[in-house]
């Protein structure tokens, strides 16, 4: 698996994964927020040597010091393979190198039924991060935020 950061537009690959997951990425306008913003703004993906990009992260830069995972998408075919992980540990380096000291996520707080933000709430406690806070009503009462830290 190679991960490297995108020089050119992944945007249609990007779209592909995310429809690939509509348990999570289920609103259209968000999803195609999700395309347009892996072009904007610095996006990693993961493939296998001459093979199509099977997973994305997207950063956004808040400050220097601080930067947020804004979307992270591994397809459905190629889930639990390591390529979150190695998504993750690709861009926190980066990130790094630019002098950022902590990376955020935002995701659906554990009020919220849903078993498939159960799994990613699993997943990012397990690459490190911590619950600091949650926003019942920053998004919508329904999809409650749960705010993620990790020191860099
Ligand atoms: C969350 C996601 C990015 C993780 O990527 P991944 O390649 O599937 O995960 P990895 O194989 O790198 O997992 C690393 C570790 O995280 C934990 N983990 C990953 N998925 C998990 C799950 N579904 N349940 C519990 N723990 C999980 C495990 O400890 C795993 O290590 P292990 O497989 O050796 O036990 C991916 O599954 C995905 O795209 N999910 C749907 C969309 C999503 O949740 N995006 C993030 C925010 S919207």
């Amino acid at each position: 698996m190679n991960i490297t950061l995108s020089q050119g537009d992944v945007s249609s690959r990007c779209e592909a994964i995310l429809r690939s997951l509509p348990d999570w990425f289920g609103i259209e306008e968000s999803l195609l927020e999700y395309v347009r913003d892996s072009v904007l703004h610095p996006t990693w993906v993961a493939q296998d040597t001459d093979g199509p990009a099977f997973g994305f992260i997207t950063l956004r830069e808040h400050f220097p010091s601080s930067f947020e995972v804004h979307c992270l998408a591994v397809h459905a075919d190629r889930r639990r393979s390591g390529c979150g992980l190695a998504l993750m540990q690709a861009s926190e380096a980066w990130a790094k190198t630019r002098g950022a000291r902590f990376m955020q996520v935002k995701t659906i707080a554990a009020g919220h039924p849903s078993l498939a933000y159960a799994e990613t709430r699993a997943f990012y406690e397990r690459v490190g991060y911590l619950p600091l806070e949650v926003f019942p009503d920053l998004w919508h009462p329904r999809n409650p935020c749960l705010q993620l830290i990790k020191a860099l």
